[in-house]
């Protein structure tokens, strides 16, 4: 077994689905005991059969509370947190920015921005009794870039990016680290109305989109794992394009 993770607990939130599932897979494939948060219950009873170093709770990320109660469970049933993933994300609905409605607004800014801080504002004190750790949060090429028709979305991605360099500015000295994990095109739920069946069988169509391509949520996995990981101990305030070259030209 490859126990480059040996010894570590990690919370994933949005781990019921897409990326958040591969990645907690991936944490315990390569040694960890992962806590695993999300609203999706089913989701995560379907991944709690998956190994024993797999725990579960039900975690709605817009609520602080929630966020802190996971950390607290993760604490008493592993012994401490040394990362803390949030991949929780709320793409929205897609349309013109003088469209979005106060309500969609509001839900993309608690589930993104607010899910990301609080979830920060929960890790730090437990990742500071273990004596440092890492921090990863979610952003999106969209926390660089700009796309038509989703505003509000890309708005919230970029906040996630200066949320985690604040992170990592202001806990340094405490040894916790933060980057911002920025996926191009992967393929999840999330993004199933983009990338439909035809695109999806036709390699040139999403080359052109991406120069390398579609992502698999494993593929992100395989670099959060790496931010988490000793290998990664220089690394912190930083974007992580994992985007198949989306941001290159
Ligand atoms: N798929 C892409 O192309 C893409 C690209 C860039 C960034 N991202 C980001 O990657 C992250 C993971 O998304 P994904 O692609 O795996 O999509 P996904 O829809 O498969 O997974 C998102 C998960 O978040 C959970 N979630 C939503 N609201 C929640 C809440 N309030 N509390 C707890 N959990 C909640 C969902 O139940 C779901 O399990 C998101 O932050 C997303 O914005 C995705």
């Amino acid at each position: 077994m490859n126990a480059r993770l040996e010894g570590k607990v990690a919370i994933v939130t949005g781990a019921a689905s897409g990326q958040g599932a591969a990645t907690a897979r991936a944490l315990v494939r390569h040694g960890a005991h992962v806590m695993a948060g999300d609203i999706d219950e089913q989701g995560l009873a379907a991944l709690s059969t998956e190994s024993p170093n797999i725990a579960v709770m039900r975690c709605d990320v817009t609520r602080r509370a929630d966020v802190e109660a996971l950390v607290a469970a993760t604490e008493e049933q592993f012994g401490g947190l040394h990362a803390m993933l949030n991949c929780a994300g709320y793409l929205g609905a897609t349309g013109p920015l003088i469209e979005t409605t106060e309500q969609m607004l509001n839900r993309i800014i608690d589930i993104n921005f607010k899910g990301v801080f609080y979830g920060c504002q929960a890790a730090i004190p437990a990742l500071q009794r273990s004596g440092g750790g890492a921090i990863v949060n979610w952003g999106s090429v969209n926390s660089l870039v700009a796309e038509p028709e989703i505003a509000a979305y890309s708005a919230t991605k970029g906040a996630i990016l200066m949320i985690t360099k604040s992170v990592a500015v202001e806990y340094a000295n405490y040894d916790i680290r933060a980057n911002c994990l920025c996926p191009g095109g992967v393929t999840t739920p999330m993004v199933a109305g983009f990338f439909n069946d035809e695109f999806l069988a036709d390699e040139q169509a999403q080359r052109d989109y991406q120069p390398l391509g579609l992502i698999s949520p494993d593929e992100v996995a395989e670099v959060a794992v790496f931010l988490v990981s000793d290998e990664s101990r220089k690394m912190t305030g930083s974007a992580v394009m994992v985007d198949a070259g989306y941001t290159a030209s």
